[in-house]
């Protein structure tokens, strides 16, 4: 049994800026120049260091059977693989964040870190604080585009992925230092208008004054209004018209179309107020007014054809080009898709957009980073920048293996010992987190299944456990009476036994955890993280407590507990914002 109380959390914000870069930042640099002098003709070789099994190191370094491959015969000096890796190990230059080096296989070069070093660097990252590890990343600005549903149209279950997915890669980037504009990218164009308005109009002939409520369900309105179009010609061509309408900006049109999209906003911005989400509206209309110009500039590029009345790009590789003016003359999604992203290049000195979307519209950013690339807006290369990155992701499952379908369910059933406002605020902040880490922790790409019982299990990878895992934390701290502040200063911190070396480990590699989940946009990689911290905090608590281990002192498992305590609020804020500052108490305690 659980109740729930906010607790201060000890965090501290880094007063000042000092960048402690990741472990695996630091190892490459100590072997960049270990390889300039092992192979000084090899100028471009990238040091590959990676974490390892930890029964042969921390980190190895993986040059010498590649560089071999590439000096054999050529009358190098070296008799095989492992004198490179011999020779990369003998060529580092003198560290202390190297305790030992041994050569393993091939050339390997395994390195274990000096538990002092470690042990100092968290407590630097104590006094100075965890923010101070954010990853240094190569853009200063990105754009991500997420959430994006259609007007008028049902907001389905993909767009909420796209909504929680979307903002933990902001989250993620922002704490990255990355400035990020956070873009809803709403479908409020197109030819559908047309027949909603007419709708509209032959509905409410007193537009002016008809007030939201009486024009009622958007959703149920469009399919009035579809039907209507689909059985009466005459009523179809009102609408054909109006489409010509209100692209010319006749004010009458205008006017209803704004009515449409408020109503819309209304409800998806509920959506975003219960989520906790920061988006801001630059929907399609908003680059209407550019498409000709920019089509222009392609057009003098010579990438568009003309093909069967419309206007394309052909894109190599592709069955069938990407059509930026339809056979009638209108502009559509990819002419849209188009002008924003020269938008965001040009005007909003963008350097990496991010578009998060189902799986389904891949080809779609395929052929868009293609056409880009073509007008020499992309550069060629996928890893240099500015750079368009599509995040698909799969569908929401029902547990019935279908397309999930949204049903309502009872979170908690109402103990004795809850109040009717506890519940209401526990549900809330337990349902939220345990849905959006529920969608985080997967591979993006992969379907997942909604399924209530599963997310909030307090025993498996969920938000559930990691948040009892994080109370009990905060209950060991606060239970010790001690002064945090005081603590975190005063003595060395020294981590005795291996549990504690290892979760000490753990938490320095947060920034190229970090890190790594930003460059390949992918917010699972931080769920592990977070998952394995707290399994190796419950290792260490229950190996190195003071009186059973009475060499590590109680005042030096709190301080790793606090260490931990900081990087696990960090992360959890940076997946997913509704939990933070919630814990868990055991009501045992
Ligand atoms: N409105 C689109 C949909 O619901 C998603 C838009 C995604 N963003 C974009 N720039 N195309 O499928």
């Amino acid at each position: 049994l659980i109740s729930f109380r906010r607790v201060q959390t000890v965090s501290t914000m880094a007063a000042e800026e000092e960048v402690v870069g990741s472990v695996k930042g630091q190892l490459v640099q100590l072997f960049e120049a270990s390889l300039r002098i092992t192979v000084p003709d090899q100028t471009n070789t990238e040091p590959l260091i990676a974490a390892c099994n930890p029964r042969f190191g921390d980190y190895q370094c993986n040059n010498a059977m590649s560089l071999w491959t590439k000096i054999k015969g050529k009358g190098s000096a070296f008799k095989g693989p492992q004198p490179v890796g011999q020779a990369i190990m003998t060529n580092l230059l003198p560290s202390e964040m190297i305790d030992t080096c041994s050569i393993a296989g091939p050339g390997f070069v395994n390195v274990i870190l000096s538990t002092q070093w470690i042990a100092k660097s968290i407590q630097k990252m104590l006094i100075k604080g965890i923010e101070t590890w954010s990853p240094k990343l190569r853009v200063k600005r990105a754009v991500v585009d997420f959430s994006s549903p259609n007007i008028a149209k049902e907001m389905h279950v993909g767009h909420l992925r796209s909504t929680i997915i979307g903002d933990t890669l902001a989250r993620m980037l922002e704490f990255s230092n990355v400035e990020v504009l956070r873009r809803n990218h709403v479908g409020d164009w197109g030819t559908q208008f047309g027949m909603l308005i007419e709708y509209l109009f032959e509905k409410f002939p007193n537009m002016e004054v008809v007030s939201d409520q009486a024009i009622g369900d958007l959703e149920a309105f469009y399919k009035a209004s579809k039907q209507r179009f689909d059985s009466d010609p005459v009523f179809k061509e009102r609408a054909q018209h109006a489409v010509v309408s209100l692209q010319g900006g006749e004010e009458r049109y205008r006017k209803a179309w704004s009515k449409i999209c408020e109503i819309s906003r209304q409800g998806y911005e509920r959506v975003y107020e219960r989520l906790g989400i920061g988006l801001e509206e630059k929907g399609e209309s908003f680059y209407n007014l550019y498409i000709p110009g920019v089509l222009e500039e392609l057009n003098q590029k010579g990438l568009i054809e003309e093909s069967e009345g419309a206007r394309v790009i052909k894109i190599e590789g592709k069955s069938y080009p990407f059509i930026v003016v339809k056979s009638d003359g209108g502009f559509n999604y990819a002419s849209t898709d188009l002008t924003a992203l020269w938008y965001r290049l040009n005007e909003e000195k963008a350097e990496w957009m991010i578009y998060v979307t189902d799986v389904g519209q891949r080809e779609h950013f395929e052929m868009l980073c293609t056409a880009a690339k073509r007008a020499g807006w992309l550069p060629p290369a996928d890893n240099s920048y500015p750079k368009a990155s599509h995040v698909g992701f799969g569908l929401v499952l029902g547990e019935d293996g279908k397309r999930f379908q949204t049903r309502t369910s009872h979170l908690f059933g109402k103990g004795d010992e809850w109040t009717e406002e506890e519940l209401e605020q526990t549900a809330e902040a337990v349902g939220y987190g345990a849905v959006k880490y529920a969608d985080l922790k997967n591979n993006r790409l992969t379907n997942y299944t909604f399924n209530f019982d599963q997310m909030l299990n307090d025993k498996g990878n969920t938000a559930v456990y990691l948040l009892y895992a994080h109370a009990r934390i905060c209950s060991i701290i606060r239970k010790s009476g001690k002064d945090m502040e005081e603590l975190k200063k005063t003595g060395t911190l020294v981590l005795a036994h291996s549990d504690e070396r290892a979760l000490g480990l753990h938490l320095l590699q947060f920034a190229e955890i970090v890190e790594e989940a930003c460059t390949n946009l992918l917010p699972n990689v931080l769920c592990e993280y977070l998952y394995n911290l707290s399994e190796d905090f419950t290792r260490f608590y229950s190996n190195c407590q003071s009186d059973q281990n009475p060499s590590a002192g109680f005042a030096f498992s709190l301080r790793v507990s606090i260490a931990t305590e900081s990087a696990a609020v960090v992360a959890e804020n940076i997946l997913v914002d509704s939990v933070y500052g919630i814990c868990m108490d055991p009501i045992a305690d």
